[in-house]
């Protein structure tokens, strides 16, 4: 174990305080787009992709595995099996075969969710691909979230929105199940429609009831008349202070948990 974290230290510090290849001992190659890098070990996909030189116009956000815009295809090599992953969040592997996928075309029908019935037939009605499942379970098997996808997919059919809802909440739309579901649904669309029918079925909360009292009363009226009145360089700077705190809290997660600089 120590070994394995001197070598996530030294390939973090090769990422983020700039690059001294001298300092950098275990290296890797992986294949980006199909041409080959030399890389530090143990730095994320997306890491390696900026240290050979690519800048992530989309197909990145958060950096830290919420977002779902940094969904990556890899083999790797004398492996036949495509595998999938968040490039923000997984490790190269030498002889890695990597390609981003920052976006999955997917049909997404509109509908008015106050005009639906509050059961499960609204699934089928706006997704009747869902029939076609074929159990393959592919789909759980490509989420990097690690969610029971197929079985979603099947409480759907059921027309059953808490399961859906219990078994979707950690999704983070990044479509790989879609990529890989060779009925072509697209699931997180049809769970994001039950989550949406299960939660206008539910009675709203009391504190959501007490809170909007609160507002209706003007509680925080003076608060928002103090922004509304604040500078863009006041507003700039009172976020920038936000940010702070929010970048101290995210660093101490980043350390418990392993994974360094997402
Ligand atoms: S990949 Fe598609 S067909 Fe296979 S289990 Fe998942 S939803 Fe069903
Ligand atoms: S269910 Fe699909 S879209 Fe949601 S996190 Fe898993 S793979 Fe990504
Ligand atoms: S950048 Fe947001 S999940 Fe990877």
């Amino acid at each position: 174990m120590p070994e394995i974290m001197d070598r996530i230290k030294e390939a973090n510090r090769a990422v983020t305080t700039g690059i001294d290849d001298s300092a950098v001992k275990h290296w890797v190659t992986v294949y980006i787009m199909g041409k080959g890098y030399r890389v530090p070990a143990d730095i994320t996909i997306m890491q390696a992709m900026e240290y050979a030189g690519y800048r992530f116009v989309r197909g990145a956000g958060c950096r830290a595995g919420f977002c779902g815009a940094c969904a990556t295809v890899y083999r790797t090599a004398g492996d036949w099996r495509l595998k999938t992953a968040l490039a923000c969040q997984t490790r190269v592997e030498d002889g890695m075969f990597l390609v981003q996928i920052p976006f999955t075309p997917a049909e997404k029908p509109s509908y008015d969710i106050t005009k639906e019935s509050l059961d499960g037939t609204p699934l089928l009605k706006y997704f009747p691909e869902v029939a076609r499942c074929v159990a393959c379970n592919t789909c759980t098997k490509a989420c990097p979230q690690d969610l029971e996808v197929m079985d979603a997919i099947q409480a759907a059919l059921r027309g059953d929105l808490e399961e859906v809802t219990e078994l979707s909440f950690d999704c983070i739309q990044c479509g790989l199940c879609a990529m890989r579901c060779p009925a072509e649904i697209t699931h997180y669309h049809v769970a994001q429609l039950a989550r949406r029918l299960y939660g206008r079925a539910l009675p709203v909360p009391q504190h959501v009831l007490a809170r909007v009292e609160e507002i209706e009363a003007g509680k925080y009226e003076e608060g928002f008349q103090k922004l509304l009145s604040m500078s863009r360089e006041e507003l700039y700077k009172k976020e920038q202070r936000e940010k702070g705190g929010l970048a101290t809290r995210d660093a101490s997660r980043v350390t418990r948990n392993g994974q360094g600089e997402g």
